[in-house]
């Protein structure tokens, strides 16, 4: 009657069989509607769905995890006087290089002001000076339109939004859970849940709507200003599950990411630039002019560019050498008023910002990729949505303009206001087996979990070579050589067999907690192979440059190219 399957490698049994009652983590298996991913775009969406939903917030680490509470910059929006969503439309186009959703970026600017009046009125305290809003300026922004709240405009967003969730009845917090899978109808394909790993427990979980929020891949480079969190999990599960992925090579590097050995590559933001702050090499001279009119204010690929050229043409090791951010150009006191996180992490690491230049260099930042949506922010797949930096809404093209992707995690999340009143209700009867009893085992595959390290270990260091801010035909091939070697023999895995034949009916419960913190390090080396694999193959695909994809063997934006990328399966078209 139970599903009872040794696994071949009988590295774990299945003991019992018990009810869910019995267990410490005992959670409904339906809710109207699952939000995978708890930065800015799932906390929003969440508090945007309307309250008679039953509403589980799912996230893989704890609640306040993600980019969005590293946001330092701010938040764009055209509300100065001489500011407009015209401008704002027209620098965001421009940035994207010929690739952005003209509808989309529309639809973004005209209601960034409403959306923060929206955050306001929940809280968030942004900067003001005299009485009104502060904004500052950015790199590529015609006019000083970026909202912050001191250097930590991620937190205080993120702060907020969590508080507000956090006092809603028809909002089932489940942290440290991580979505393993996407439960389809077999028959329909549509999205009816996932499966989730959550207190040492595999669960499937029912729900007639599943919301993507899980932030970006940027873990997948050596060198990356992302937290850990940031695996690419939700394209991944969206791709694995047959969901359209579109513009996976558009990867932004920002120019300033701390490099400093043994620390991490901690964001300067551009806001310093803004600020007045100047770019310098080894000898003091600010180099980025000789790359564009602009300087250190030109936009970000143009400056990581610049960089790297200088790097490669100026020190004994490029791969390790760094420039320098200056802000002795910026009055001390306008310093320590807008950059206190910053001043103080730098303190942390050895370098006092009022007497020396911080060494940076360029670091993989964003994402502009992701799972292609429209502007309700449906997926390809009934019953699958995505938000935030997981979905590719159109609106950055091949380039995102800086502080639009905390406004486009706010003004997209929004959206799900909208969502159709058939989500909630009556549930389809579920199958019987499923959700009822808990199978127990042991669970442990220690016996490879060393080929998982090194894949962990090289693949980023392979990624930042093969795929970072100049890529070749050659250098992307030997890699998708490689990445495509690592995937099938994770395949040949025993954990690797174990999580792709989880079938709905296996609700399971593990002994200890090994066998689940094997299973999730699996999972996500599982997505960033898949998402190193796509990106690779995408940055293949286009024989051109533009905006975060530069070829070096392809150096020229052609027109021809102004088309996206789109992959379904195994299949990749424009
Ligand atoms: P995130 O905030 O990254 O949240 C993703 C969530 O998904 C996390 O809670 C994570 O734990 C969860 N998750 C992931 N996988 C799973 C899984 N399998 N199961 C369960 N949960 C999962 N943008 C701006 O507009 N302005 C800025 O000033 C700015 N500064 C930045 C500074 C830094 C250092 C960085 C890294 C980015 C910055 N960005 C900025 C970009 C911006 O912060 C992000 O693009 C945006 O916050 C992404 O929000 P998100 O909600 O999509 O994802
Ligand atoms: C920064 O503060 O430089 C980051 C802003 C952004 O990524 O939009």
């Amino acid at each position: 009657m139970y599903p009872w399957k040794l696994n071949k490698f009988g590295a774990y049994l299945e003991k019992t069989l018990k009810s869910p009652d019995d267990s410490s983590s005992n959670i409904p298996s339906h809710f109207d509607i699952i939000v995978v991913g708890s930065g800015a775009a799932g906390l929003y969406a969440t508090l945007s769905l309307a309250e008679r939903y039953r509403v589980a917030l799912v996230t893989k680490g704890k609640l306040r995890t993600g980019s969005s509470k590293w946001a330092q910059g701010g938040i764009a929006a055209a509300i100065a006087d001489d500011d407009s969503p015209q401008l704002h439309l027209e620098d965001t186009l421009k940035a994207g290089v010929g690739l952005c959703d003209r509808a989309a970026v529309e639809f973004l600017v005209s209601y960034a002001p409403e959306a923060i009046a929206s955050l306001l009125e929940l809280g968030v305290a942004f900067d003001r000076k005299n009485n009104k809003l502060a904004t500052t300026l950015e790199a590529a922004h015609s006019r000083s339109r970026v909202l912050h709240s001191q250097d930590t405009t991620g937190r205080a967003i993120v702060d907020i939004l969590t508080a507000r969730v956090s006092e809603r009845p028809n909002i089932e917090i489940l942290s440290q859970a991580f979505a393993l899978s996407l439960w389809q109808n077999p028959q329909t394909h549509h999205c009816q849940g996932i499966s989730l790993l959550y207190q040492n427990q595999i669960r499937w979980l029912r729900a007639n709507a599943v919301i993507l929020a899980t932030g970006g891949g940027g873990q997948i480079f050596a060198k990356t200003t992302n937290p850990s969190v940031s695996t690419g999990d939700g394209v991944a599960l969206a791709w694995r599950a047959g969901a359209a992925v579109r513009d996976l090579e558009f990867v932004q590097f920002h120019p300033t990411a701390l490099s400093q050995p043994g620390v991490p590559h901690f964001l300067i933001s551009e806001a310093v630039r803004g600020e007045g702050a100047h770019l310098v090499d080894e000898s003091g001279r600010r180099f980025a002019f000789d790359y564009h009119p602009q300087g250190e204010l030109a936009p970000r690929d143009v400056v990581s560019r610049a960089i790297f050229n200088h790097l490669e043409k100026t020190a004994s090791d490029p791969a390790t050498a760094n420039v320098y951010l200056d802000l002795r150009a910026i009055a001390p006191d306008r310093v320590r008023y807008r950059f206190p996180n910053i001043i103080e992490k730098c303190q942390q690491w050895g370098i006092d910002v009022f007497s020396q230049p911080i060494p940076v260099a360029p670091a993989a930042h964003y994402w502009m990729g992701g799972v292609a949506v429209d502007l309700m922010n449906a997926t390809s797949i009934p019953g699958l949505y995505a938000i935030g930096e997981t979905a590719s809404t159109g609106v950055h093209g091949a380039n995102r303009l800086a502080s639009n992707s905390l406004l486009e995690c706010i003004v997209f999340a929004a959206q799900l206001q909208k969502l159709d009143s058939r989500v909630g209700g009556a549930h389809p009867q579920a199958d019987s087996r499923v959700g009822e009893y808990l199978r127990v085992e042991t669970g442990d595959w220690s016996g490879e979990i060393e080929f998982l390290e090194l894949v962990r270990e090289k693949l980023p260091a392979l990624m930042w070579h093969s795929a970072g801010i100049c890529r070749t035909q050659e250098l992307l091939e030997e890699a998708i050589g490689q990445v495509v070697r690592w995937r099938s023999e994770f395949a040949d895995l025993e954990i690797g067999k174990y999580i792709f034949n989880l079938s709905a009916t296996d609700n399971i419960q593990f002994e200890s907690d090994i066998a689940s913190k094997q299973l999730k390090m699996a999972a996500e080396t599982m997505n960033l192979l898949d998402i190193g694999y796509l990106i690779l193959k995408s940055a293949a695909f286009r024989t051109e440059s533009r905006g975060g994809h530069y070829r070096k063997d392809y150096p020229e934006t052609a027109a021809a190219w102004e088309v996206h990328t789109v992959v379904e399966g195994d299949r990749i078209g424009l």
